[in-house]
This record gives structure tokens, C-alpha cells and sequence, in this order.
């Protein structure tokens, strides 16, 4: 979703504005923009200069064509903020992209999130004479701070602000203030980058990372005022305040295609190693148990819970509901598992003894964020399993364990998917061996972990008979997705990777369900994807695949053996390696996976950035 950069210092502006855009073009946006103000003369005091020029260039789709418009890349300009947008209030189009700016063209705005109150601001402002030339919510701050400015921005921010009701991420610049961006947080994620002699802030640090490690995360209600030569925080009551400069310890992934042609293909190759990361140095096979620094503080207290709620977004939620049969199979928590934008109108009891965890690759997700917020006034330990390190869910929560899987570009979560299944099979059996389970029985998963990333190259290698089943099913308008048990999850999560990326209409369901409404759905043209290992669930899954067989229903079978039966109803087959059942959906998920992304290949759809998706979700 929308994304902000902004730079404060000595060297050009435009061109590391455009590349922190870049950086943020897998959050998923439809138009871009940037403003900067040319560098002139100073004015008389020093500081103002009534003659500088603001330019603002926008466009409507990717950064490229704000490239390609070639107004303004070659303007002099040492500071600046700039921001993708997608669309919430107002279609997206060049008056509606970001920065949007006050009636007299000298005040830029970028922001995150959403103003809920912008209908009456926007009445009230216009009623003072403002004209307004945009459809969207953020156009009323530029409007509310140019009503509150006199000669000092900071000071208009803040009067601004507090009008402003609901989430955002803010940055501003005046035309006639030279070299100063000021940022503003409340409930959408803004760090400050502290370089040499340089300032910058962006929503996300993965935009900041060429230029410094050295980031300030900004608490809700704080503003952080960049100049030249230095920078300050403060609280919306002006008070200044110490911050603690974080260096961001990620490892430097390369953000490329590494010569796959999409990056999902990439991420989809890259799970023998993502998976290998979510393991590394976390297993003590010597004891049969894993080993989680990120959980070491709060460990007594994990052990002494009595129930666990598992709270996330999409993939995410899928990864938490197969979650749900691991913990349940491996320690004696009671599971809830919800869907976090639901989580907030449940009234559950939550006390010490609750833990909630959130999974999210983002660390941003708003519904998973509000919901931990909502955990964490209640009283539970709240804990996460986060790909992006430093992000807002990382700032929450008491105690986590990061994926280490690098960065996840393609909208569709593929490697991050695998790698929190793998996280929360470590997280199970810490907890685990505290309570029934043998050294024995935790060998046996450990010994199963350590096969995988092995098996999920095996399974890489048929990509190619993949692609060849992909093609005689692309056809097909609609599909179903059965599996039970451990494979449920599995049969949901194949079913959102077919859709999000096809746009082909696919039902994930629990194959017990299906003669209870579906099954009407079945004909020769409806083909039902049967997740169906050689395991406790087999012989009710034959008979499931049986009664769609009975009504013309084509069947492609992921399984794990070779099963003569499975074999006689499928019309194809993908047989993947085996594991023990709680791991099996980490390799069945594998052929799925590739299936959607084939298919939506074929199709010739934007598979990295598919319509209407964003990969980072800030808003609720
Ligand atoms: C689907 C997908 C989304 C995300 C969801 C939660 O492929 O990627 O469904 O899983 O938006 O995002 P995170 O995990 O960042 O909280």
C-alpha cells in the first residue's frame, strides 16, 4: 500500500527520492508523485526565500511514467518527500496521486493511512475560501496546515494535527522554508534515517537502507522535524524528546530477480533457503528441542499459558490456522485462531495467562496491528513472528522470533508463507518439550525439519510437469480446493494463490464441508484440486474425491504416495515427497503454488503486483 520517502541533506533530491520509490513499489500502489523546492538564494533572514519554486511532478501507474515525464528529474533540490499511493478515497488518477498541496501551491503533503474526519474539515476549510482540487482525505491537511501557518511549519503541523482524527503517516514541506521536512505518526509505521549530514524518513526502512542503518522508529504522536544539519523528535505537545538510534541489523538481501522472470517464480525457488533460515541455530538436536532467542525473555510466562490465540491477515491467517493443529498436536495450550480484523469485535476474556501472536511478514498490517493493541490492553504476552525487521508489530509486541527470509516482493506471500510454519513448528515444540513431548518424538520433528529444505528441491525440480498441468487446467473459470486436517489450511491457501494472481474465482474448503453445499457447484467443467496424502485422513479423502468423480468433476491430486486408488479417480496427479503430517503442508503447498503462478503466466497477468492488491496493508 502507500508508501513515503523523504530527504533532507546536501545532495540531489530527485534522484534518491525515485529510487526510495522503487524500493517501495512492492508495497503495491497505483500512482506516484514527488515535490521538492529548488534550491535559490537565500532570503534575508537566512532561512525564508519567497521565491523558490515547489515543484510537484505526479502520475497515475508506475514510477516509470513519473520517470518518464521528464518535467522537473533535472530541477536543483536538496530536499523533498515523495510517495506511492493507493487509492482509498478518490480513484487513482495524477490529481489524486500524492503530494497534494494547499491553494497557494507553496505546502506539499504525503501521507499514509486515512483521516476520518476529512468530510467536515473539508466543508469548514472550503467554507474559509480553500478550493480543493483533489477527491482525496489528505488534501485537507495541506489546507488546515496552510490556515495555521505563519512563519514556523513545525508549529502548523502540530495545530494541523490536532484537528485530525483517525491514522496516518505524514511528511510536509513548505516552499518557503528551506531544507526542512517534517513527519508526523499516528498508527501508520515512519522512521527516521539518520545519515551523514543527511536526514531522511520513509514509512518503510526498506527504502532507507542504501543510504543508512542508523533509524529512529517514531511512537504514535510524535513528529520529527528534519533540517539540513540536524534533526529533532517531539510530542504533539511539543515537548522534545530522546530517542534511541536503532542500527537496523538486517542482512543485505538482493532486491532483484535474480534472472526469474517474476518474483514470486524467485521467492517460490528461494524456499529451500528461507526455510533453512527460519531454522538456523534455533535446534538443539543433541535435546530434541528448539531453541529461540527472541522468546528467552518471556519464556517462564509462555510456559505457564494456558491458551494461545494466533492472530493474522490472509496467507498469514492460513499459516496461523495450520498453527492452530500444530500447537494443539505438539503442547496442551488451548488455540483460538481469528482473523485479526474480527479479533477486535470478539469479547474474550484475555488476562497474564494469554498469549496472542501475530504473524505477519509486513510487521505493518494494520487489522493485525490494531488487534495486538486491542491483546496487549487486556493484559495478554503478545508475541510475533515478523519477516521485516524494525516495522511496527516488531515495536509492539513483548517478544518474537523473526523469519530472517529476506525481502518478499511478489504481492502473493509464497516463501514467508512456509517459512511461519516452519517458525511456529519451533515455537511448538520449545513449548512442547516443557510439557508431554518425548526427547524421542522431538528428534523425529527435528530429524523432519532438517529433510525439508532438501524436499522442497526435489519438488522445485518438477516444475517444469507442473507448468505442463498448469496449462491443461488454465481454462477453467472456477476450482475447488479440498483437503483435510493439516491440509485444510493447505487447500485455502492454494485456493488465494490461484485467485489473487489469476483472478480465477477458487474456493478453498475443509473436504467434509463439501456435501454439505458445494458439491452443487460440481460438473465437467468445475475441477476440485484434492489435497490427499497417505495419512489418518486418506480414506474419507478417497471417498470425498469419489462423490465429485460421480458428477464429472475432473480431480488433480496433490499427494505423497503412490496410492492406487488416489491414482484411478485423479485425472492428474503431483506426487511430492513425504514428511510427518504436521509438515506435510509445507511441501504440498509447494506444487500449488506453482500451479497458480503458471496458470496466472499463461493468463499473461501482472503477477507481482496484482490488480487491486498491495503487499503491505495499512489500513483497516
Ligand atoms: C496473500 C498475501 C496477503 C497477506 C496479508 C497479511 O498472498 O500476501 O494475504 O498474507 O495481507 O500480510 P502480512 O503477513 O504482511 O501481515
Amino acid at each position: 500500500m502507500c508508501g513515503i520517502i523523504c530527504y533532507c541533506g546536501k545532495k540531489q533530491a530527485i534522484p534518491i527520492l525515485i529510487n526510495g520509490l522503487k524500493r517501495l513499489e512492492y508495497r503495491g500502489y497505483d500512482s506516484a508523485g514527488f515535490a521538492v523546492v529548488e534550491n535559490g538564494a537565500i532570503g534575508k533572514n537566512g532561512r525564508n526565500n519567497k521565491n523558490r519554486r515547489n515543484i510537484v511532478v505526479k502520475a497515475k501507474g508506475r514510477v516509470d511514467h513519473l520517470e518518464k515525464k521528464k518535467i522537473g528529474l533535472d530541477v536543483d533540490a536538496t530536499f523533498g518527500i515523495a510517495h506511492t499511493r493507493w487509492a482509498t478515497h478518490g480513484k487513482p488518477s495524477q490529481v489524486n496521486a500524492h503530494p497534494q498541496t494547499d491553494c497557494a501551491n507553496k505546502i506539499s503533503v504525503v501521507h499514509n493511512g486515512i483521516i476520518e474526519n476529512y468530510l467536515e474539515l473539508k466543508e469548514e476549510l472550503m467554507a474559509k475560501g480553500h478550493v480543493f482540487k483533489s477527491e482525496t482525505d489528505t488534501e485537507v491537511i495541506a489546507h488546515l496546515v496552510e490556515e495555521y501557518f505563519e512563519d514556523d511549519l513545525e508549529i502548523a503541523v502540530l495545530k494541523a494535527v490536532e484537528r485530525l482524527s483517525g491514522t496516518f503517516g505524514i511528511a510536509v514541506i513548505h516552499a518557503d522554508i528551506d531544507h526542512q521536512v517534517i513527519i508526523v505518526k499516528r498508527g501508520s509505521p515512519m522512521v527516521v534515517g539518520i545519515g551523514d549530514k543527511e536526514y531522511l524518513a520513509a514509512s518503510d526502512s526498506n527504502a532507507l537502507t542504501p543510504y543508512t542503518k542508523k533509524m529512529i522508529y517514531l511512537s504514535d504522536d510524535e513528529i520529527a522535524v528534519l533540517n539540513s544539519d540536524e534533526y529533532h523528535i517531539k510530542n504533539l505537545r511539543n515537548e522534545t524528546l530522546e530517542k534511541k538510534i536503532e542500527i537496523l541489523e538486517t542482512r543485505d538481501y538482493k532486491v532483484d530477480k535474480r534472472g526469474f522472470e517474476h518474483y514470486m517464480l524467485k521467492e517460490i525457488f528461494e524456499q529451500p533457503v528461507s526455510i533453512e533460515n527460519a531454522m538456523r541455530g534455533r535446534i538443539i538436536e543433541s535435546e530434541g528441542v528448539s531453541k529461540l532467542g527472541g522468546l528467552e525473555p518471556v519464556l517462564d510466562r509462555l510456559k505457564n499459558t494456558r491458551q494461545l490465540i494466533i492472530v493474522s491477515c490472509g496467507t498469514s491467517y492460513y499459516a496461523g490456522l495450520l498453527g492452530r493443529y500444530i500447537f494443539e498436536h505438539l503442547t496442551e495450550l488451548n488455540i483460538e485462531v481469528e482473523l485479526a480484523s474480527e479479533f477486535r469485535y470478539r469479547r474474550l476474556k484475555l488476562d497474564e495467562d494469554v498469549a496472542v501472536l501475530a504473524l505477519s511478514q509486513s510487521g505493518e498490517t494494520a487489522d493485525t496491528l490494531a488487534a495486538i493493541k486491542e491483546a496487549k490492553r487486556k493484559g495478554a504476552l503478545v508475541l510475533g513472528i515478523v519477516n521485516a525487521v524494525g516495522t511496527a508489530i516488531t515495536q509492539i509486541t513483548d517478544a518474537g522470533v523473526y523469519n530472517h527470509a529476506g525481502p518478499e516482493i511478489g504481492v502473493a506471500s509464497t516463501k514467508i508463507y512456509t517459512s511461519q510454519l516452519v517458525i511456529q513448528t519451533l515455537m511448538a515444540l520449545l513449548i512442547g518439550r516443557y510439557q508431554g513431548v518425548s526427547f524421542i518424538e522431538g528428534s523425529e520433528i527435528i530429524n523432519a525439519l532438517i529433510r525439508l529444505p532438501d524436499q522442497v528441491r526435489e519438488i522445485l525440480k518438477n516444475a517444469d510437469q507442473i507448468k505442463e498441468i498448469a496449462h491443461k487446467y488454465s481454462r477453467y473459470k472456477n476450482f475447488l480446493y479440498i483437503g483435510r486436517l493439516f491440509n485444510y489450511p493447505t487447500a485455502m491457501e492454494g485456493a488465494l494463490k490461484l485467485k489473487e494472481i489469476s483472478y480465477i474465482h477458487a474456493e478453498g474448503y475443509a473436504a467434509g464441508e463439501m456435501k454439505h453445499g458445494p458439491i452443487s457447484l460440481i460438473d465437467r467443467n468445475f475441477p476440485t484440486v484434492a489435497i490427499v496424502p497417505d495419512d489418518l485422513t486418506l480414506d474419507k479423502m478417497i471417498s470425498n474425491m469419489q462423490e465429485i468423480k460421480a458428477r464429472n468433476g475432473k480431480i488433480l491430486s496433490v499427494t505423497n504416495a503412490n496410492v492406487p486408488q488416489v491414482e484411478k479417480i485423479s485425472n492428474d496427479i503431483i506426487v511430492v515427497p513425504r514428511t510427518i503430517p504436521i509438515l506435510q503442508p509445507i511441501l504440498n503447498i509447494i506444487p500449488l503454488q506453482l500451479f497458480a503462478y503458471y496458470i496466472a503466466k499463461e493468463k499473461g497477468r501482472d503477477i507481482d503486483k496484482p490488480r487491486n492488491l498491495a503487499k503491505s496493508v495499512t489500513v483497516e
